[in-house]
This record gives structure tokens, sequence and C-alpha cells, in this order.
């Protein structure tokens, strides 16, 4: 009788925590390694979100909040989606989680019955398809490559909807593939989902990163099936205070709260107050962002052109802090190149296995510019 559940017994843990967590252990027994696998800004969190916390702290904000968030925090979401992304959100319509990703995976149970369909777009970041199996939905993919910048076209997306067809995940600036989708790409997926019914699950964490182009919300064209999923931990270095949020119908909201409801209660409340500052200080948040997005664009031509100099293929993409590079001069199996990349050159990736990124690795180049620099070095020591 004892034993674990088929559903966690099917469930892969993520390969990006796992490889990080490879090489800070390393790290750790005095490995000199270049960590290229975080997906987290390497700045600290900027002192006037910090200041705020701790004036939570000092005041005693220090108890349960509701299942939804604070209110504070709340109309400070709603106002950053009018102001930021042209969308018409009220509070009651949004929702504070643990992390953006809490968000997507509250959001997949609260959507899902068994065998229902969810298109996501490879390469994809490694928690989707598995939120989704777990949630007993099925992922289909609708793969994409490096010839169009990784930029999917509507109508392969169009082919894979069938009548199961729930929601479409789209991830724009993206990980791993630091592609930024066009305007009229995002229309176009917008108009399929009111066409054949479904929801859109735009995950916008990345959208402060941008080189090239502008961020645009599908919830501008779809606002009724559209969920809009963000965080603090890409745009203000927050990746550890676990703060996420979501807009969008409200009764998929309310099903997400409810699940938070029955699981975490809610989100840290301390880190809710810093959030309320980090958004509600438009002035001090766009310097940070402004200095962060220009340090990450720097570091995006350095790495672009290395890695190509190499031979080692790699897009020029527009956003994000990640590149995909076709590693196959290592060793066509992307798995044997990153290991290789780990042992010989000691610079730490992602292998792309479980991104659906077959012949590539993941550089995450949110690391200084110095770094990047010793790793090209390297790189190029043991080719
Ligand atoms: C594409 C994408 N979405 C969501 C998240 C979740 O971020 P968090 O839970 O830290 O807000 C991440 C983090 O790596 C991500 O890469």
């Amino acid at each position: 009788m004892r034993g674990l559940s088929n559903r966690v017994q099917t469930l892969k843990p993520s390969a990006t925590v796992a490889v990080n967590a490879k090489a800070m252990e390393l790290r750790r027994q005095g490995v000199d390694l270049i960590a290229m696998t975080a997906g987290e800004p390497d700045f600290d969190t900027p002192q006037f979100v910090k200041e705020a916390a701790i004036r939570a702290l000092a005041a005693g904000k220090t108890k349960y909040a509701p299942p939804a968030g604070i209110p504070e925090l709340r109309e400070a979401i709603s106002a950053k989606f009018k102001r930021e992304n042209g969308l018409e959100i009220p509070p009651e319509a949004t929702v504070v989680t643990v992390g953006g990703k809490q968000a997507l995976f509250n959001l997949f149970q609260a959507i899902l019955n068994p065998g229902d369909e969810v298109i996501v777009i490879g390469p994809y970041w490694v928690s989707y398809p598995e939120m989704v199996r777990f949630a007993e939905g099925v992922p289909v993919e609708v793969p994409t490559g490096p010839e169009s910048g990784f930029i999917p076209d509507p109508a392969d997306i169009e082919r894979k909807v069938t009548p199961r067809t729930k929601a479409i995940v789209v991830n724009s600036p993206g990980n791993p593939t630091g592609a930024v989708y066009p305007k009229e790409v995002l229309t176009a997926i917008a108009e399929l989902a009111q066409k054949y019914d479904f929801y859109v699950v735009s995950d916008e964490i990345y959208e402060h990163l941008i080189y090239e182009g502008e961020h645009f919300s599908p919830a501008r064209v779809a606002p009724e099936r559209t969920i809009t999923v963000n965080g603090a931990a890409k745009a203000f270095a927050m990746t550890g205070w676990r703060i996420g949020y979501a807009g969008g119908p409200k009764e998929v909201i309310k099903g997400i709260i409810d699940v938070s409801s029955q699981s975490t209660t809610s989100p840290d409340t301390i880190a809710q107050w810093a959030m309320v500052e980090a958004l509600n200080n438009v002035e001090e948040a766009q310097r940070f962002i402004t200095m962060a997005r220009e340090a990450y664009r720097a570091r995006r031509g350095i790495i672009v052109e290395g890695l190509n100099a190499l031979g080692l293929p790699t897009p020029r993409v527009s956003g994000a802090f990640y590149v995909l590079s076709d590693v196959s001069r290592i060793d066509p199996d992307e798995n044997q190149a990153a290991l290789k990349l780990l042992s010989e050159a000691r610079v730490a990736v992602v292998p792309g296995t479980d991104f659906a990124a077959p012949r590539h690795v993941r550089f995450s180049y949110a690391t200084s510019e110095e770094n990047i620099r010793k790793a090209l070095e390297r790189i190029a020591a043991i080719l």
C-alpha cells in the first residue's frame, strides 16, 4: 500500500535547478568554475526595495496575508498592467503568488481536466510540460528552430489545434531561446485562441529584458481569455523573494487563488510590501531596470559574437539573458557536450535535452563581462 503516487513518479525534477545545484557544489569544493547555468540576475536587489521590506518588518507586517495577496499589491499590479502593458485588469482580477512559477502551476491545476491539451512552443522552459502533465493535461509541442530565430509560425500552431486544446503557453522574451516574438505573431496567436476558444497563458517574466523591438501583451488582443503572468524575480533581481503575479479572467484567477488557499495560504507578507514599492516607485524601478538591461545588452553582444566565432552557431536573439548555442562541434550529443564543457573547460551550461533543444546548450549571460570572456577563452582552448 505504501509508495509514491504515479503523478510524482513521472514528474521530472527541474533540469536547470539540478545542473545549477551541481555547479554550486563543484564550486564549494573549490573548483574554479564559470557558472552560466542560472536563470537569475547577478545584480543585488535594489536598495529602495530592500528598504521597503525593512520598513514592513519594523512595522510588524509579519502576519498571514489574504490568499489573493495584500490589497495594496493587487492595486499596484493592476496599475502596472495599465501603465506598462496597456491592459485594463482591475485589482480583483489579479493574484499574488509564490513566484511566477506558482501562478503557472496553480493555473494549470485550475483550468485542466485529464486529457486536455496545452500547446507549448519548443524549445520551452522545462517547467511548462511538467506542470501540464502534473495537472493530468497533455503538452503538445510546436517546434521552432534557429533558422527562424526560434519564432513560431502561427500556421504551425493552428495545425496542432484540436477539440481538446485548452490553452497555449507563450513566453516572450523566452527562456531558453531569448526570442522576442513580433507583435504580429502574438496577435495571430491570440486570434487563434479566439477562433478555436482556448486560453492564452502569457508568461511575461522577461518583459523588461528586450534589446531590440518592443514587448507586446497578447491580452491586448484577447483580454477575455488571456492570463498574463509576471513576477519580481527577473525585473528586480528578486529571485529569492518569491513574488509572482497574474491577471486575467476573474473565474480563472479565482481558481488560482483557491489552489493557493489550500497549499501556500499566501506569499510572504514582507516580500509583498517590498513588491508594492518595486512597482509603485516607478522612477527608481526604471533606473534599476535600465541599468540592468544595458549591462545585459553589452554581454549579449560579447557572447553571441564569441560563440559564433568559435564555430558554435548562436542566433543573435533580442531578449532575456539566455542564448541557445549549437554545440555539435564539441559533441553531437548535447549532454556529452555539456559534460565536456564542465569537466574540460570548467564552464557550466544547461544541456538542451529537457528544453526540446537537441544539439544545443543554454548559456545564461547573467554574469559579468569578465566571466563571459574567460568562458569563451576556455571553450576556445578545448576546441
Ligand atoms: C520562463 C520562466 N517563467 C517563469 C519563471 C518563474 O520565475 P519565479 O518563480 O522565480 O518568479 C522562470 C524562472 O526561471 C522562467 O524562466
